[in-house]
């Protein structure tokens, strides 16, 4: 009875309603790992359209759609699927490895095509500002792929910034970190420099770095004093299975920069695939008038490992504010790609736009220039 009292006062939530009289033709580039994650989010939405994949692989491609249970058409490149006309895409997915991202977006966005481009960005700055340079000439919308900022209790972390309750922020410290999580079950894709690129920087480093800047809308980069090491990576006995992995490891499994921010903010940072720690500590962003810690998670994967804590001052009195977790059934996966459908669908903006990654792909190139130089950079954006 007083649970039917109660209901009166719940906000009506109403239904989305979803336009199914014209599909978004989808395609996909790379059909590894994370596209099995696309794949399983473009199946739910019912004005979709799986038409194409492609891998270098051969049979990769049919071998996934046959996975799937999806009739579609396999393509040995990325080049050979947007160059196919008679599939009249309208948008793909990109799910290569990080050194293939520019290339496979640039390509698509050069085609007319709306593209959903996996995190990393990219590798380099450089190649952030071609695939801005391809999007801005295109018109076409490109999100990447970071769904950890999709979640409830990431958006409370921007609430609290944006509600002034901390004040000025002059100082973060954020990273993340696993104790054994270099990621090689599929193969080792994630550790050569050819397919990778960046290691734990660019894998999970990425998420760390979006979860705070996303929150404090983004400041210019200026400075940054990097460092990162392999120390795991390469020993054959990091890989029971599999000692021959050592040899092929040419990523960074940890990496630590000091990053100074537009607006006088400080950012320090760590990230670890592997170390002889649980966690290199919380999150903490610190503000005039107060701070706000936001527990790590075991596994590092960018999200909120438990009820956040903010420390500010009521009449006088030093307090904590517990922040409880927010739970949600949706699937992040799910949330990311329906946001990027409804930008295409609707010409709205992209739900993760490269004008903030540009700045998260600048932090990661300018801790990896760092480190190689031995001292602090200047970070310079180029012009795109
Ligand atoms: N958002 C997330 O939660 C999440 C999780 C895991 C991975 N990722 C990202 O997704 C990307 C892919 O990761 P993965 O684990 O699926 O890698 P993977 O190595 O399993 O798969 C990548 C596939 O892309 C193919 N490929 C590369 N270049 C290509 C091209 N030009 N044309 C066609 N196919 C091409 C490769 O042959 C390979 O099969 C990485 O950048 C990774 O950072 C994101």
């Amino acid at each position: 009875m007083a649970a039917n009292i109660l209901d009166r006062f719940k906000e009506n939530t109403e239904e989305k309603v979803i336009d199914t009289s014209k599909k978004v033709r989808v395609g996909i580039i790379g059909t590894g790992w994370i596209a099995d994650a696309h794949m399983a989010s473009y199946l739910k939405q019912p004005d979709v359209e799986i038409v194409a994949g492609a891998d270098l692989v051969e049979g990769k491609a049919e071998a996934f759609f046959k996975k799937h249970g999806v009739e579609a058409k396999c393509y040995g490149s990325h080049k050979e699927m947007l160059d196919d006309e008679s599939l009249k895409l309208d948008a793909v997915s990109v799910c290569t490895y990080n050194r293939t991202h520019a290339e496979c977006a640039i390509y698509a966005l050069k085609k007319g095509v709306n593209v959903m481009l996996e995190k990393p960005m990219c590798v380099t700055i450089e190649e952030a500002a071609e695939i801005i340079k391809a999007e801005k000439e295109s018109g076409k919308v490109l999100s990447i792929g970071f769904q950890p900022r999709l979640d409830e209790n990431m958006k409370m972390i921007k609430k609290i910034v944006d509600s002034g309750v901390l004040g000025k922020i002059y100082y973060i410290q954020t990273g993340g970190g696993r104790r054994r999580g270099i990621p090689t079950p599929f193969g080792t894709t994630f550790i050569e420099d050819k397919t990778a690129g960046l290691g734990a920087l660019g894998d999970i480093g990425c998420y760390s770095l979006d979860m705070v800047l996303n929150a404090i809308g983004y400041p210019k980069p200026l400075t940054v004093s990097g460092y990162k090491s392999n120390f795991f990576g390469i020993r054959p006995d990091y890989y029971p299975t599999h000692p021959e992995y050592a040899d092929k490891f040419e990523v960074d499994d940890f990496a630590a920069a000091f990053v100074r921010l537009e607006g006088d903010i400080i950012l320090d940072f760590r990230i670890a695939w592997a170390m002889n720690m649980d966690t290199p500590g919380d999150t903490i962003i610190l503000g005039t008038e107060g701070g706000l810690r936001i527990p790590s998670t075991e596994c590092w994967n960018g999200t909120v490992g438990g009820p956040m804590k903010l420390y500010h001052e009521v009449c006088g009195q030093q307090t904590e504010t517990e922040i409880p977790i927010i739970k949600t059934s949706e699937s992040l996966f799910d949330l990311k790609i329906r946001s990027f459908l409804d930008a295409v669908k609707n010409g709205t903006p992209a739900p993760v736009p490269s004008s903030q990654i540009i700045y998260n792909q600048a932090i990661l190139d300018g801790i990896f220039k760092s480190a190689e130089a031995g001292h602090e950079i200047e970070i310079t954006i180029p012009e795109f």
